[in-house]
């Protein structure tokens, strides 16, 4: 028998008992005589005591073992000394009378600690010893949990899991996809899915009504700390549904989810429309946590001389509460060029102090008068002691660099809890978006989105102009600034699919060669239908009060998009490739 009982189990109740215990040796400390071992497995750590007084031989053949090797253990169960309070086994300690060593370990690269030393290709390249970590486990075993209570609460709302292919066809929206060459049919590729969405759509075609799938999904994307190129979503569709059935059923979902992980509860979410969440917070993932909402004023700073902001298409700023006292010329100057990195792309920044005597002070003061700062406070809600900072510039860009540094600020202020959790659906999002340089309309959500029904007579015009203007059925799920999920009601008619298809330049050819068999079935009585993704990792890890998916995902990929420990990509034998009627065009390092 390996072990009567885990390593977190033991407690006062255990004292007397002889027991036996298997994992790795932690932190081993030799007093002499004395040797305190932690040994460690994925449920705790038991301290264990090898007495030389008691036994001589057994303290010896205790001397000789390093760290993370794999133990056995026996011995009697007794009362601390010295307690620790902050372990569960903290009362006890195991005195051995046993020790059997069941594999030894090299010295790991790193320690194996919350606080380790080992930094990020290092713990990537050896991530079976870094996933020993506990805060790593932690968060494993938070997203199993998370995993459970998601298949329960879906399938008790008859919710049915069906897996759907993942070598499937290549298509040019959207993301660039992974491809996989098909040696039965030379020169042919398969794509890994970006996600289900035209199979899930089909299920809806083949009446299984309510769908889900916590599924793998394939982007050749730049990667960033919430992306990576292989993620989880929890894909669902549901058929005869409008918007508000989904966005009430999958709010259901996210309140239970903190309910029975976090012990939360989460109220009714707000919404806001895609063009509120752009006029007030410059980013259709707005962090709610805090306010200092946008405040407009072409109105007021437009034509009074001031050369900047009269060229500029909007002059839009934001109230920092408290803040005028705080940030001196120099901080000032500091926060001017933080927004004119590259990253933020600000040309500039004018701020106005409200300071406490009820005077102004502001970089452009040689162009207004405290009369018109006092127009601008009232606009901005300000009160004295308070800080106004002004952007100018394109509207759609000035809004975006705001944005940043309303966060920034939000974060100087510590206004960004991470376990202040804020939900809120952004709602009516375009249908389409222009791509100046393409010239030409790409799909805001994904060609299969529905228009709202009052917009499709607008869509049947052909009219360029208006189509800018059309509003989709579209949602997003955003916690605290981070796009948890996204999903819309669809087109169900073949003819509004063609249209939509022909909108985003599709040739009928090229809809029909791509899209063909879904074009087909919606022949054969499509049901309305819709559905919703939810970023499966991002929820993990925001629930978690973090912004890195990385440590929840037991192997990921780094931000090159390789696989360090495994060495992925990597080069194949040419006979592989012939094999794959591919050419030998790589050229090889090694
Ligand atoms: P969308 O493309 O918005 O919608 O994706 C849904 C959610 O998936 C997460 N996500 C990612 N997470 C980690 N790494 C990535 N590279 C990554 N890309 C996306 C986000 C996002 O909100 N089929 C539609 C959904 C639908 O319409 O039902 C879709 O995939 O959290």
């Amino acid at each position: 028998m390996y072990r009567t009982h885990h390593c977190g189990a033991l407690r006062i109740a255990h004292v007397g008992q002889e027991v036996t215990l298997s994992g790795w040796t932690d932190a081993i400390r030799d007093f002499g005589a004395m040797n305190f071992l932690d040994l460690r497995d994925r449920y705790g750590i038991t301290q264990v005591v090898f007495a030389g007084a008691d036994n001589a031989d057994l303290y010896q053949q205790s001397r000789e073992l390093g760290r993370e090797f794999v133990i056995r253990v026996t011995g009697i169960v007794r009362e601390r000394s010295n307690k620790n309070p902050n372990r569960a086994t903290g009362e006890v300690e195991i005195v051995a009378n046993a020790l059997e060593i069941l594999n030894r370990s090299k010295t790991p690269p790193f320690t194996i600690k919350d606080d380790t030393d080992g930094g990020d290709e290092l713990r990537m390249k050896y991530r079976y010893l870094d996933l020993r970590r506990t805060i790593i486990q932690k968060n494993l075993f938070f997203r199993s949990k998370l995993a459970i209570e998601i298949r329960n609460y879906l399938s008790q709302q008859d919710f049915i899991e069906v897996e759907t292919p993942n070598l499937i066809k290549s298509t040019p929206e959207g993301a660039r996809d992974f491809v996989v060459p098909s040696r039965m049919n030379p020169g042919q590729f398969y794509a890994l899915p970006q996600s289900p969405q035209t199979f899930k759509q089909l299920l809806m075609v083949s009446g299984f009504d309510k769908y889900f799938q916590i599924v793998k999904c394939f982007r050749d994307e730049d990667l960033r700390s919430d992306r990576q190129p292989e993620f989880t979503q929890i894909d669902c569709e549901m058929s005869f549904v409008t918007q508000e059935d989904i966005l009430n059923t999958f709010e259901g979902l996210t309140k239970h989810l903190f309910k029975k992980a976090l012990k939360i509860d989460l109220p009714t979410f707000p919404r806001m429309t895609y063009d509120e969440a752009l006029q007030k917070y410059g980013s259709d993932k707005p962090d709610i946590r805090f306010e200092m909402t946008f405040s407009e004023l072409n109105d007021l700073a437009k034509g009074k001389g001031f050369p900047v902001f009269d060229a500029a298409e909007l002059v839009v700023g934001i109230c920092v509460p408290k803040q005028a006292a705080n940030y001196s010329n120099k901080h000032l100057n500091e926060l001017t060029e933080w927004v004119k990195r590259p990253q933020i792309g600000a040309k500039g920044l004018i701020w106005v102090k409200y300071e406490n005597d009820g005077s102004f002070k502001s970089s452009a003061s040689k162009f207004y008068k405290n009369s018109d700062f006092e127009t601008w406070a009232h606009r901005f809600g300000a009160s004295k002691g308070d800080l106004m900072l002004i952007l100018s510039g394109e509207t759609d860009k000035v809004r975006k660099q705001l944005g940043e540094l309303r966060l920034e600020m939000g974060f100087r202020l510590g206004l960004r809890q991470p376990f202040d959790f804020k939900p809120l659906w952004v709602v009516d999002f375009p249908l389409l978006e222009w791509d100046e340089d393409a010239q030409r309309f790409f799909a805001m959500h994904h060609p299969f989105t529905s228009p709202k029904k009052a917009d499709i007579p607008k869509m049947l015009s052909g009219d360029n102009a208006q189509m800018k203007a059309l509003r989709a059925d579209a949602y997003d799920l955003v916690l605290n600034g981070v796009e948890i999920g996204g999903g819309s009601i669809r087109i169900h008619d073949r003819a509004l699919q063609s249209k939509n298809f022909k909108l985003l330049g599709f040739t009928p050819e090229q809809a029909e060669a791509q899209f063909g068999f879904l074009l087909g079935a919606f022949e054969y009585g499509a049901p309305p239908h819709g559905g919703i993704a939810f970023g499966f990792d991002r929820l993990c890890s925001v629930m978690s009060g973090v912004h890195t998916i990385r440590d929840f995902i037991a192997f990921p990929k780094n931000n090159q998009g390789r696989d360090i420990m495994i060495d992925a990509p990597s080069y194949i034998d040419d006979s592989q490739l012939t094999e794959l009627s591919l050419e030998v065009k790589a050229v090889k390092t090694i």
